[in-house]
């Protein structure tokens, strides 16, 4: 009997193999930690797993900087499982054996290659079973076939496959072979480990690759077959830079084309970079040149002005953010406007109907409804009430040297143009501080501050003083 997860399937585990060093990107980072699409490749195999199958019966096996490559998707809730000393594609799955012991089925992911779905990965399992097959091999035409492992099948139009052949070990005649390996395939337990140590390392590489399996199973009567998939692209491993930028670039247009689908104007799409968690309401219109990343949201009839870069924030309906704006970790609320070139640092709240204009910048500060901070301003560590004016050039103090401190301005409140706040200070509701005022007391309700030396008047003296230079410079 069949252990199951669900009383009609086998028992499934999938296993991304994510411990090779990636020599071909030289890098000191992990290869499986390089990023498309705003997030490490890794993390898009796992999510794509973790829809065909529990998070728990996906396992990733990891080896070159392994706890790195661990801490980094952990979240995931996937297992892990150590591959020490990475002797080959074939040789992780050595490893594996114990930890996927309980289950029956193991599909086997690459963790380079990010832009595979669970629809194929589904559809790959379902042909594995229909075919009743030990081993079932996910296979692409490409036009460009460099790099990759070859299919080589029994006979043309058949299910079967003799071999798969690395690109290094190709014989004149597999050099016009199209139909690549893409690394993704299912193996019945037993037909898998039960052949496993079959494996040898004599290939241009010294290493055990999994690809054998093919020809070893193929050799013991048990059935090898391959099913092509109809986006190639899916299949696509990012092992140099260059294909890394590839992988990117589609991935980024899909994204592009998924909100437009959604709703979502975007002008320009090749110039504007948007991650793949990213979401965006219907009617928004995003103007070139424009970043969207990490867990960005962006609700509808937003804009979102040309060179503005958006990290991780959450943006209302009906916003305007204009020009040049650089957004971390905050929030904006409904038909809020900032910018242009306004600058939210992580900590902050805009709420509904304020304006943050040209050349301010906040950080972990709340701006109240329709409070508006219009010009040449910073306001750090604030919380600033409804309906406040803060006048152009107006400052916060809100660092000594040693510790940080709170500025609260109240409901109502006007600050005057070039104000100097030092905190930690509050003005009351409905206060006036006069231009250019020192703050450094707390300011009373509906009081005025004016904390600037009086102005001194010498009438004549501009005068005086140029007819001395005059007379001076006739003496010479
Ligand atoms: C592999 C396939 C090739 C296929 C291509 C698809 C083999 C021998 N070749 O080649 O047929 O066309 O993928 O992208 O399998 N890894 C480990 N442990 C190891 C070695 C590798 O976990 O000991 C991991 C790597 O981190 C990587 C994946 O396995 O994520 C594939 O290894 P890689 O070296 O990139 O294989 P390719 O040369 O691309
Ligand atoms: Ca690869």
């Amino acid at each position: 009997m069949p252990k199951a997860n669900s009383t009609s399937s086998p028992k499934t585990a999938v296993v991304i193999l994510a411990a090779g060093k990636g020599t071909r990107l030289r890098s000191k980072h992990p290869k499986v930690l390089h990023e498309v699409g705003g997030k490490p490749l890794l993390a898009h195999v796992i999510a794509a797993a973790s829809k065909v199958v529990p998070a728990r019966d996906v396992f990733a096996i990891i080896g070159y900087e392994a706890e790195r490559v661990r801490s980094a998707v952990e979240a995931s809730g996937v297992g892990f499982i150590l591959q020490q000393e990475q002797r080959g594609t074939g040789h992780a799955l050595m490893v594996a054996r114990e930890a996927l012991a309980s289950y029956d089925l193991v599909i086997v992911l690459y963790g380079d290659a990010p832009l595979i779905t669970a629809k194929t990965i589904e559809q790959l399992r379902d042909f594995h079973l229909a075919k009743k097959a030990a081993m079932t091999v996910l296979t692409a035409r490409l036009e460009n076939p460099n790099g990759y492992g070859r299919i080589v099948r029994t006979k043309a139009g058949s299910d079967d496959v003799r071999a798969i052949v690395e690109q290094k070990d190709l014989k004149p005649a597999q050099q016009k072979i199209h139909e690549v390996n893409s690394g993704f395939y299912a193996f019945g337990f037993k037909a898998l480990f039960g052949q496993i140590d079959k494996l040898g390392t004599n290939n241009r590489q010294g290493e055990f690759y999994l690809t054998d399996m093919a020809a070893i199973l193929t050799r013991a009567k048990q059935r090898v077959v391959a099913i092509e998939t109809r986006d190639a692209y899916e299949v696509l491993g990012g092992n140099t830079r260059a294909e890394l930028s590839e992988i990117d670039h589609h991935m980024r247009m899909a994204k592009c084309r998924q909100l437009m689908d959604e709703g979502v104007t975007i002008l320009y799409p090749e110039t504007c970079v948007i991650d793949s968690d990213v979401e965006v309401g219907a009617d928004t219109v995003i103007e070139p040149s424009v970043q969207l990343r990490g867990s960005t949201r962006v609700g509808r009839d937003t804009r979102i002005g040309s060179y503005s870069v958006i990290l991780s924030c959450e943006i209302g309906d009906e916003v305007l953010v204009q020009t040049g704006c650089v957004l971390e970790h905050s929030v904006v609320r409904a038909r809020a406007s900032l910018g242009p070139y306004s600058h939210l640092r992580p900590g902050c709240e805009v709420c509904e109907e304020a304006h943050v204009g040209n050349f301010t910048e906040l950080k972990k500060t709340r701006l109240g409804k329709g409070s508006k901070a219009n010009h040449l301003t910073y306001l750090g560590d604030t919380e600033v009430g409804e309906k406040v004016n803060v006048g152009a050039g107006t400052i916060t103090c809100n660092y000594d040297g040693v510790s940080k401190h709170k500025t609260i301005i109240e409901d109502g409140v006007f600050v005057g143009s070039d104000s100097i706040l030092i905190a930690p200070i509050r003005i009351g509701r409905g206060a006036y501080v006069a231009a250019a005022t020192t703050v450094t007391e707390d300011v009373p309700p509906d009081s005025l501050a004016l904390g600037r030396a009086r102005q001194i008047v010498k009438e004549g003296w501009a005068k005086q003083k140029r007819e001395e230079k005059a007379k001076a410079h006739k003496a010479k």
